[in-house]
């Protein structure tokens, strides 16, 4: 089992694949998250509207494909089909929305550890989180389990129900009176928090309640020191160029 005390994975999570390098969330962006030598990769997951596992972070599909409207309106025969690297640039034209069974397949392949974060359409949280941690559990061949996360407590919810083994962590932007106690009463090991909330009382805190502490999304070089020194397990971040494993040897 995982626990905070002897947390197994990566210190380095790189967000969406390689952050804005790449076009997010898509297997261009793994290669290249990769390459800057992470090893652990955050990622978004939804299901299509035939109940497939994919990867994309907005409700809609028009900031990050050609495609319009509710990705969770289309079946992934059609969303396969879309074009996800375009809007980035000319470079990535042509890549497609991964299906989370594909980035499985990369993870294997390359050893890496993976942060699944369930972005359920709104209505399908309980849903999302059993089906894509069952798919995990069915699927998952690495060394260290796949750790699923969410802002929804119903999508971690479902994730208990459909893997009761795997770890799961609450996300907050903010951390609130009492959050502790629900990841606690949940059942998951960590709290994800954004990382400008983040006090050295509060890493106390966590560390009391047993739970791991990681923080997103860490952009600036001065706040990664400050957490690298509270100590925090895990640093979700955009610049897989400027800092990470290679750089920082934590
Ligand atoms: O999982 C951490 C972070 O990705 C949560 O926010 O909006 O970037 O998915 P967002
Ligand atoms: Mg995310």
């Amino acid at each position: 089992a995982i626990d905070a005390a002897h947390w197994p994975y990566p210190r380095w999570i790189a967000h969406r694949g390689a952050g804005r390098l790449a076009p997010e969330n898509t297997l261009a962006a793994f290669r290249l998250g990769h390459a800057h030598g992470y090893r652990m990769f955050e990622c978004d997951v939804r299901l299509s509207a035939d109940g497939t596992p994919f990867l994309l972070h907005d409700d809609t599909l028009d900031r990050t494909t050609d495609g319009h409207g509710p990705a969770a309106a289309l079946d992934w025969d059609e969303l396969s089909r879309l074009d996800a690297g375009g809007w980035h640039s000319a470079q990535f034209r042509g890549e497609r929305l991964p299906g989370l069974q594909s980035l499985i397949r990369f993870c294997r392949i390359e050893d890496c550890a993976l942060n699944v974060e369930l972005k359920p359409a709104p209505g399908t949280e309980y849903e999302t989180g059993r089906v894509v941690a069952r798919m995990l559990e069915r699927e998952w061949r690495g060394r260290l389990p796949p750790l699923l996360s969410s802002f929804r407590l119903e999508a971690l919810q479902g994730a208990r129900a459909g893997a009761p083994s795997l770890p799961r962590a609450l996300l907050v932007s903010s951390p609130f009176p009492d959050c502790l106690r629900l990841v606690q009463e949940q059942g998951c090991v960590a709290l994800v928090a954004g990382h400008e909330h983040i006090t050295p009382l509060f890493v106390e805190q966590v560390r009391a309640a047993g739970l791991a502490l990681l923080s997103y999304t860490v952009n600036d070089e001065a706040e990664a020191r400050r957490l690298l020194r509270l100590g925090l397990q895990g640093l979700i971040t955009d610049c897989v160029d400027r800092f990470g494993p290679g750089i920082h040897a934590a």
